[in-house]
């Protein structure tokens, strides 16, 4: 009799046991699945995937706002419309009048307030940023925006409408607002610009090729420099280079790159972030400093605290890509 109740307990035990196995799972297949298919509502209220991408943008008059709507349907992103906390009247915007906005633009120290609260930016990547031009520039409320988010690693493609103004200074302008994001090449576009126009462009955007540095896989925001050796390093890393480095002095990283790169070495103080051409054929990346004559290459967009971390080791393994 002993010996049938404990076989009815052991048969009980592993039955609970299973079902407990069972229920388990079944609340781990419910919660994975809820994640892969996370979505979030667009400004037309149609549930999309959340993604990198937001357009942000200041219309005054309606010109750049379907613009902004186009880049913003082409890549399935977000998007937010930039509006001042004091609205422009059509006083404030006859502009050679010395009206608000040709004050605003002529004061280095004017930021117009943003209405309302600025969504969250650190799930975004890329930012297009859309702006009239105003007497040649972005209006100082984009100024306002810059300085208001934290744009560390980020891509911003700057594109403008304007009467007849090339996008000219204005989106470089904007870069000491943002230096360490990275800035591609800005676009003009006229009112009535159509959407095929519009992706046409961003086809051509994207296809563009970038040069791009990775240590131990992470990749690193960089200002490249504009001459002949980043040149010459893009030909080179079309075919993807891997480069060992070694700690040296206890300021940099320093690899040879297996070939010479045309060189025009100056005197100067490397810092912490840049990156050189040492003796034509290695690549030394700064994490201290140092002063000896190099070839600027770029810089790393991080923080010296970030900086030292990355590169104050051994076994570092940098790979550069043009693609
Ligand atoms: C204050 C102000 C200054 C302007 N300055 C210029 C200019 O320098 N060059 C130009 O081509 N258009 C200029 N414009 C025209 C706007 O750039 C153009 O109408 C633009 O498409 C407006 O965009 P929005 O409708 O999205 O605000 C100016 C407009 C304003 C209100």
């Amino acid at each position: 009799m002993k010996r049938i109740i404990s076989i009815i307990l052991l048969f009980l035990l592993t039955l609970l046991t299973f079902a407990g196995c069972v229920s388990q799972k079944t609340v781990e297949l419910t919660s994975d699945s809820k994640s892969n298919s996370e979505t979030e509502s667009g400004a037309d209220g149609t549930p999309r995937e959340s993604g990198g991408v937001i357009v942000v943008y200041f219309s005054r008059t309606g010109n750049t706002r379907p613009l902004a709507e186009y880049i913003k349907d082409e890549l399935n992103a977000d998007i937010y419309a930039i509006e001042a906390k004091v609205p422009y009247t059509e006083n404030d915007i006859k502009y050679y009048t010395d009206c608000r906005a040709d004050r605003e633009q002529n004061d280095r120290s004017a930021r117009p307030e943003i209405a309302g609260e600025l969504p969250d930016f650190s799930k975004y990547n890329t930012i297009y940023l859309g702006y009239p031009i105003w007497h040649g520039q972005a209006p100082k409320i984009i100024y306002t925006f810059l300085e208001s988010i934290n744009t560390g690693g980020k891509t911003i493609i700057p594109f403008c409408t304007s009467a007849s103004s090339p996008i000219g200074s204005s989106a470089v302008n904007l870069h000491s607002l943002a230096a360490d994001a990275q800035w591609k090449e800005g676009r003009r576009f006229a009112p009535g610009t159509t959407r095929e126009a519009i992706k046409d462009w961003l086809t051509t955007m994207n296809a563009q090729k970038e040069l791009k540095l990775f240590i131990n896989d992470s990749e690193i925001p960089v200002k490249w420099e504009s001459n002949a050796s980043v040149e010459a390093l893009k030909e080179l890393a079309a075919r993807e280079i891997t480069v060992a480095m070694s700690m040296y002095g206890g300021f940099e990283q320093v690899g040879a790159l297996g070939t010479s790169l045309p060189r025009n070495d100056e005197e100067m103080t490397a810092n912490y972030g840049d990156i050189v051409l040492y003796s034509g054929n290695q690549i030394v990346l700064f994490f201290g400093s140092n002063s000896w004559a190099y070839t600027r290459l770029g810089h790393m967009n991080l923080s010296k605290e970030n900086i030292t971390e990355l590169l104050s080791h051994n076994e570092i393994i940098i790979t550069i890509k043009y693609q």
